[in-house]
């Protein structure tokens, strides 16, 4: 799958939302059955995901559905398991068995959907402190994963932190934990809507600790996420000098004053290919 880098959450109940969601230009959707969508609300918002998953699709499709072991489940996969799903978030994941029980559960309703069992991809939002610890085995778990998402609020009431805290601890773990089972890291989201510097600033950390893409509210914080995760002229520029001076047979060289071999290089040209995706222009 490719990096997808901005993930929009969109409440189900909300028809108005969903049906703007896909003009907006935010490289994924993720549809809300769980703590965004008020008990009362929960038939509506999965008749609602039903009938926009099979309408033609410029991002992909992604449902959060109720977390593995609640009774809710169940009545999700019956109603959002069609063509044009393309994966499931799953919340407040504590342990890999989370992520093979929905696995099981998803096969059978793949099957009963005639697609292709195995399909439907997995993210798993980490939201607590025992779904941390065991993040490099959720992470693991399945074929189907495709990615690690950092849920700070949760994360702060399993954790009696305080919700506006760095948690740099927990979200450079997640990232580890994504990297060594090579899928995403997707990093919180940021409440305060009016707070354009902050989500910047804030990305272009997310980031530099190796973060691939971000959660998104409202779809003001779209632009201003790809602008964050796009190399600055100055990385760009420095990275295309250390491509262009690496000579395979030359083992290390120095660059403004620093030493570049073989990872450099690489980390480099993983730069370039980051600036590319959204430029048509090559640098
Ligand atoms: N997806 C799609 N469209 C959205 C949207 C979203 N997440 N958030 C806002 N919009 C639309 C609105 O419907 C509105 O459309 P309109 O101009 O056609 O009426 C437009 O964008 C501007 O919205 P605005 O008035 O600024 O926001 P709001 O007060 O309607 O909604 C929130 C603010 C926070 C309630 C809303 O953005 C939201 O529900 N976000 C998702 C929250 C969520 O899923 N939380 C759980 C996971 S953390
Ligand atoms: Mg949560």
């Amino acid at each position: 799958m490719q990096r997808l880098q901005s993930w929009l959450f969109v409440p189900g109940h909300r028809q108005s939302m969903i049906d703007k969601a896909h003009g907006l230009g935010a490289d994924a959707l993720i549809l809300d059955l769980e703590d965004g969508v008020p008990p009362a609300a929960k038939e509506t918002a999965r008749a609602q995901i039903a009938k926009a998953l099979p309408k033609a699709a410029t991002a992909p499709l992604f449902v959060r559905t109720h977390p593995a072991h609640d009774a809710e489940l169940t009545n999700d996969l019956d109603a959002i398991v069609a063509p044009g799903l393309a994966g499931l978030v799953l919340p407040k994941v504590n342990a890999a068995e989370d992520i093979i029980h929905l696995s099981a559960a998803l096969a059978e309703s793949e099957g009963q959907a005639k697609l292709p069992v195995g399909q439907i991809r997995i993210l798993a939002l980490v939201e607590t402190a025992r779904g941390l610890i065991q993040a490099p085995a959720i992470a693991a778990a399945s074929p189907r994963m495709a990615g690690l998402l950092f849920g700070a609020e949760d994360f702060a009431l399993d954790t009696h932190a305080d919700a506006g805290d760095d948690f740099l601890y927990a979200r450079s773990a997640l990232v580890i934990a994504a990297a060594s089972s090579r899928i995403q890291a997707i990093d919180r989201a940021h409440l305060n809507l009016h707070d354009t510097h902050g989500l910047s600033a804030s990305t272009r950390q997310s980031r530099r600790l190796g973060f691939t893409g971000r959660l998104l509210i409202h779809p003001k914080q779209i632009n201003a996420v790809h602008d964050a995760f796009r190399p600055s002229p100055e990385e760009v520029d420095y990275a295309q000098r250390v491509v262009a001076a690496f000579n395979e047979d030359t083992g290390s060289i120095v660059v403004d004053g620093h030493m570049v071999d073989l990872p450099v290089v690489e980390r480099a040209r993983q730069t370039l290919a980051l600036y590319n995706r959204r430029n048509t222009e090559t640098p």
